[in-house]
């Protein structure tokens, strides 16, 4: 699993009893297992679908530094599945499960369309695919182009748009 995005906890974000509101934890959740199925499925056309329980397994405080886990469990014919963690930066504690989420590939009209995918994209891939396409002369993705030093991380494309 990957844990991209970080949050820190602001007064903002609380409920009355101090911690950590759900429906801000969800909301932030939604949009970044949003972000992960667009750039799986290479389409802004996507929707939620379902989601399984959701366990919140302890609080997180004001001042808190956390992360936003994604990964991809089932590639369906228009769907694809994900199980997403939420946790303490630094202390790693489990704050948030969800075992399923499902989101929909959709066309150009509203209606669930296949979208081809079996397994994870990663970020390098996606890259290559872009340069090959349209910028073959962009640096190389395992490349930092001032250095040319291997910076290869293989990470899946979730940070990609
Ligand atoms: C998404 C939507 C177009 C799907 O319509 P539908 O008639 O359920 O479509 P289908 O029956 O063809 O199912 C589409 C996919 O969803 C899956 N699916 C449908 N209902 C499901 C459920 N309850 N749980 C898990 N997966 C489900 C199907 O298995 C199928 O996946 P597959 O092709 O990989 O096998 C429609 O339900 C919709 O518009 N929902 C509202 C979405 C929305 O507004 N979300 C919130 C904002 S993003």
């Amino acid at each position: 699993m990957n844990f991209h995005t970080r949050k820190w906890v602001k007064p903002e974000d609380l409920n009355p009893n101090g911690t950590l509101f759900g429906g801000s934890l969800l909301r932030w959740i939604d949009e970044e297992a949003a972000i992960y199925a667009i750039c799986q499925l290479d389409n802004q056309r996507v929707v939620t679908k379902f989601m399984s329980e959701i366990n919140f397994v302890s609080s997180a405080r004001k001042g808190d530094i956390i992360e936003l886990g994604m990964k991809a469990t089932h590639f369906g014919r228009t769907s694809i599945t994900l199980r997403a963690e939420v946790r303490n930066k630094i202390t790693r504690k489990s704050i948030l499960t969800v075992e399923k989420m499902v989101f929909v590939n959709l066309d150009e009209n509203g209606e669930p369309a296949p979208h081809g995918r079996t397994q994870i994209r990663y970020a390098d891939e996606a890259f290559a695919r872009y340069r090959e396409s349209s910028h073959p002369s962009a640096p190389a993705p395992d490349q930092n182009a001032a250095t040319g030093e291997n910076v290869l991380e293989r990470v899946e494309a979730d940070t990609m748009h």
